[in-house]
């Protein structure tokens, strides 16, 4: 990939810049908690988003996307956005530096990814990383920390691309770290590595290929659920919500409503009994934590869809110790933990069920915990 970018990069733009990369995601639990205050548990994997970029001494970006084969520039002023989707997400990270007193000038960007598009394995969050992390390093001294250059991305999602999402995508993309997966709670923002590294399991992510779409999509409605029921609590968030509280206003609330805080009530629950779990080696308790939220997420929260079910019921079928729905939901990926001596059989049935079902085959991806945004040498 490194070298396919630099060849376009010279092509295009001539003599070459600095390369950097950010990574996708996998969250092993804690499921839309993050914009309620609660805990997620994520990792980010060895697949990128990877950009070559230098500074062109103009007042314009000029770049190119080689997987989708465009090309576009565009100013550095608000009323400069660009139409292009996967533009905006690098106009809205130059733009959201800018609002926080950082400096972008013009550059050129060649970049390539191998992140799957639409598989809840959080592709943008690694491109607005990749590029944050970047004009970072260029142009302010790596003066921004850490957390602000995942708000950044954040802010480009919210800004820029209407998904109201949380921290939790651009976090792990920014934080992460081979081998460990992080518990942050989204709260204070305090966060922990955990080394994982499961000697008799592996996780599997099995990729439906159904898209999902989040901008003006029911994740942007599942958040105003929450707030809603937060506010009818007189909390701030439902972070310090429990099931007693929302049982005493149910009659104030709609079915709907209720259901969804319940799930967020459980899940953060689950994030932190599933690090304990973790630090005993107690594996098939966290597999049974990730059905318990696979079944919340479609039964409570409403966020899956047929073929995610069927994938978390044959994985149950084929005795996966756990499966579960990944990321915001409506499609996408599920995520198993498979028992080593499980792994061929597992793959080889759910992808032969899925297309017989379905017609087309699933993705299978082996997880790699990997690091986050960096500069390549
Ligand atoms: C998307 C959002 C995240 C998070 C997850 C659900 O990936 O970008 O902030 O809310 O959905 O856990």
């Amino acid at each position: 990939m490194k070298e396919k970018i630099g060849k376009v990069f010279k092509e295009r733009f001539g003599e070459g810049g600095a390369i950097y990369a950010s990574a996708g995601r996998i969250n092993l639990i804690g499921e839309h908690t993050d914009y309620n205050d609660g805990f997620v548990f994520p990792g980010a994997i060895d697949k990128v988003i990877m950009a070559e970029i230098k500074p062109n001494g103009m007042e314009k970006v000029r770049v190119f996307s080689i997987d989708i084969d465009e090309y576009t520039e565009f100013g550095l002023k608000e009323e400069d956005a660009p139409h292009a989707s996967w533009a905006r997400y690098i106009f809205g990270i130059c733009r959201e530096i800018q609002k926080r007193g950082g400096e972008v000038k013009g550059f050129d960007a060649v970049f390539a990814g191998n992140v799957p598009l639409g598989a809840g394995l959080s592709s943008s969050a690694a491109l607005e990383s990749c590029f944050a992390f970047a004009l970072n390093d260029l142009f302010n001294g790596n003066r921004i920390d850490k957390f602000e250059l995942a708000k950044i991305g954040q802010s480009t999602e919210h800004n820029y691309c209407g998904v109201n999402c949380g921290i939790m995508d651009q976090f792990a993309s920014v934080f992460g770290r081979k081998g460990n997966l992080i518990r942050l709670d989204c709260r204070s923002m305090e966060y922990e590595y955990f080394p994982f590294d499961p000697k008799d399991y592996r996780l599997v992510l099995v990729d439906s290929r159904v898209k999902h779409e989040l901008a003006d999509s029911p994740y942007n409605k599942r958040r105003a659920s929450c707030e809603r029921v937060a506010k009818a609590l007189g909390l701030p968030s439902l972070r310090d919500a429990d099931m007693e509280a929302l049982d005493r206003i149910k009659g104030d609330i709609t079915a709907e409503d209720y259901f969804r805080a319940k799930f967020v009530i459980e899940e953060k629950q689950r994030v932190l009994d599933v690090c304990e779990a973790l630090n005993r080696g107690d594996y098939p308790t966290v597999g049974k934590k990730m059905y318990e939220t696979h079944r919340g997420l479609s039964k409570d929260y409403e966020v899956s869809c047929e073929e995610l079910d069927f994938l978390n019921d044959e994985a149950a079928r084929i005795g996966v110790t756990g499966s579960r729905i990944m990321g915001g939901g409506f499609g996408g990926c599920t995520i198993n933990l498979v028992k080593n001596d499980l792994h061929d059989r597992f793959v080889k049935e759910i992808t032969e069920a899925f297309e017989k079902k379905y017609g087309h085959e699933p993705k299978i991806y082996d997880v790699v915990i990997s690091d986050g945004a960096r500069k390549l040498d």
